[in-house]
């Protein structure tokens, strides 16, 4: 029985290998796929840094996340009008080797450029919350780097443009009452923005173009 058992292991070894080692490939082609693909991407975003802060970085982002807003704005329910003409166009496999090679980019970090109260209410917020207004810590979520959690779908948003972040913040308080029309994921960070003031989102926009 116990033989049985160790003679099972040692077979499945080899097998485990070749599979690990076929996915590794399977994720470089992917890379290089993305990296052909991007040509027009770059005009805007850049390869590290986009050259416009109203633009975001991509670099280094999650890759579930960057598959979700790519079929976001594919199926309409993010709406620019720059860049949902851009994913028009693309299809699942486009989506999922344009993420893979901007997730493989390690990102440039940002600087702050804030005045230091403003700073240091940003840092506040990120890592505590705002107690009386329910407003949960960003770094429970975001981690204390900025980094997000990739299977989740939690972006990175550190180094990121203040002025794009800022933007997009209070894009979600927005569309709080569509909300849940949207999706998961946009419920959540649409319900959170809701109870910021403008200030706040500006403050947490400066703090998170410095963080790394
Ligand atoms: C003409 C300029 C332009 C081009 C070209 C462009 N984008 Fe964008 N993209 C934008 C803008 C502007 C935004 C921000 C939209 C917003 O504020 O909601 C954006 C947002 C995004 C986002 C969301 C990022 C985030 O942090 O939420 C992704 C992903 C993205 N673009 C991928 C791409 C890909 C992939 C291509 C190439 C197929 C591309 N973009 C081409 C302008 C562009
Ligand atoms: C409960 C988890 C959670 C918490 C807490 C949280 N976030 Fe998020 N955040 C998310 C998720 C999920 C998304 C992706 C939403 C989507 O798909 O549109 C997101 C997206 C974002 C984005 C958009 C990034 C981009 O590239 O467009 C910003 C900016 C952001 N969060 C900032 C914050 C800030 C600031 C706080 C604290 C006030 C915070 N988040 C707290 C889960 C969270």
């Amino acid at each position: 029985m116990q033989n049985n058992f160790f003679l099972k292991i040692k077979f499945s070894y080899p097998i485990l290998f070749v599979v690990i080692i076929n996915s590794a490939f399977a994720d470089q082609d992917s890379i290089k796929a993305g990296e052909q693909k991007a040509m027009l991407c770059t005009a805007c975003h850049g390869v590290e840094k986009s050259v416009n802060p109203e633009w975001p970085n991509l670099s280094q982002q999650s890759k579930k996340y960057l598959v979700d807003q790519l079929h976001a704005f594919r199926d309409g329910k993010r709406k620019n009008a720059l860049m949902s003409s851009q994913a028009m166009g693309l299809s699942d496999e486009d989506i999922e080797d344009l993420a893979a090679y901007y997730n493989s980019i390690p990102a440039d970090k940002g600087s702050l450029q804030a005045d230091d109260d403003i700073i240091a209410l940003g840092q506040n917020i990120y890592r505590g919350g705002i107690y009386e207004r329910d407003v949960p810590a960003c770094i429970s979520c975001h981690g204390p780097k900025g980094l997000g959690i990739d299977r989740t779908g939690y972006p990175k948003i550190s180094g990121q443009h203040s002025v794009y972040t800022h933007n997009r913040l209070k894009n979600y308080k927005e569309g709080y009452d569509i909300k849940d029309s949207v999706g998961k994921n946009y419920a959540i960070m649409s319900s959170i923005s809701f109870r910021l003031s403008n200030l706040e989102m500006k403050a947490l926009s400066e703090y998170l173009q410095g963080l790394y």
